[in-house]
């Protein structure tokens, strides 16, 4: 008996898996089990008869090698039917993906270029004091814009700001100079919605405090900066202007970024388009902030990025920024 089965052990191996293999219900699985593994089977009768302790290890680790097979294959008959019917090959369901918004993009962009000429981007606020929105600014007491017809207060101390000049005030009361920033944000005034206003809008702000720092480097600045918002090589042309805050005080137009300066629609014909407003910092700012104009100058400039966008793009009206329409989202 040993010697048969240790012979027949192979054989009956080798039937044994192929039919719990083979087994394509839990009920055909349990026939192979008891026909395999049952109290009558060979295996187990062999097994009961056995003196020799070596067949009896071989036939118990058979036996063993059996019952995992039998396990393994219940686990797979067990599992979710869904799973039989999986088709890893077939194209997944598409998932809609968002994209950033206009503003958003264009924002990001801004403040990558002036991080790679190592600014900082600073965080102001949109409720701003009167003090940082205006008289820290220079603004004299009976400035137009002060009006609460053109202004939201939210007292008499506090309101929403009306540009991102206020960041300057905060940032050079909080860091010695030198100091380079950009502060990009939500910018709040009382116009009438219409195609081109809307009173809520983005501005960003620049600002460089340093020595010896001249219009020269602000034309530089703004050059490189157009030249990566609008692409090809833009050139900045300064026209004197005034505000309470730098002196000498320029507005800046950059070169058409569609017709090159040739003239076209986008620019009315001019070859220029209107970017902002810059200046070198007033020594009256620089001696609010309690930093001495004898030995520090700077440059700022602030303008808006809603109009930038809006050329970029040509598109026809500012209220669409504010629609939310996923079709003219998702064209950028
Ligand atoms: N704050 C001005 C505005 O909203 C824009 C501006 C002009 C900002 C000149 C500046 C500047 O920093 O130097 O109209």
């Amino acid at each position: 008996m040993d010697k048969v089965a240790a012979v027949d052990a192979e054989a009956l191996e080798r039937e044994a898996l192929d039919a719990i293999a083979g087994a394509q219900t839990p009920a055909e699985l349990d026939e192979a089990r008891v026909h395999y593994l049952g109290r009558k089977s060979p295996l187990k009768l062999a097994l009961r008869e056995i003196r020799d302790r070596e067949t009896g290890m071989r036939l118990n680790a058979l036996r063993e090698r059996l019952e995992a097979a039998l396990e393994r294959r219940r686990g797979e008959l067990e599992r979710p039917q869904e799973d039989e019917t999986f088709d890893p090959t077939l194209p997944g369901t598409p998932i809609p993906r968002g994209t950033y918004h206009l503003l958003t993009q264009l924002r990001r962009r801004i403040e990558d270029v002036f991080i790679g000429m190592g600014y900082e981007v600073y965080d102001g606020r949109e409720v701003e004091t009167v003090w940082h929105n205006f008289d820290a600014l220079n603004q004299p007491e009976a400035h137009p814009s002060r009006d609460p017809a053109d202004t939201f207060y939210l007292d008499e101390q506090t309101l929403l700001r009306t540009h991102t000049s206020p960041s300057q005030i905060r940032a050079m009361m909080e860091q010695e100079p030198p100091v380079y920033l950009v502060s990009l944000g939500r910018t709040y005034r009382r116009d009438a919605l219409d195609a081109t206003h809307t009173p809520v809008f983005h501005q960003v702000e620049g600002l460089a405090v340093d020595r010896d720092i001249t219009l020269a480097d602000l034309r530089g600045t703004m050059e490189l900066f157009a030249s990566t918002i609008f692409g090809g090589e833009r050139k900045v042309r300064m026209r004197t202007s005034f505000f309470p805050f730098t002196e000498p005080s320029v507005e800046f137009d950059v070169t058409c970024f569609l017709c090159d300066g040739a003239g076209c629609p986008v620019c009315k014909h001019s070859g220029w388009i209107e970017m902002g407003g810059a200046g070198e910092v007033d020594p009256n700012v620089l001696e609010t902030v309690g930093y001495d104009p004898e030995h520090w100058q700077g440059f700022a400039f602030g303008l808006g990025i809603d109009r930038i966008a809006f050329l970029r793009h040509g598109l026809p009206d500012l209220r669409l920024y504010w629609e939310n329409d996923i079709r003219l989202l998702s064209q950028f």
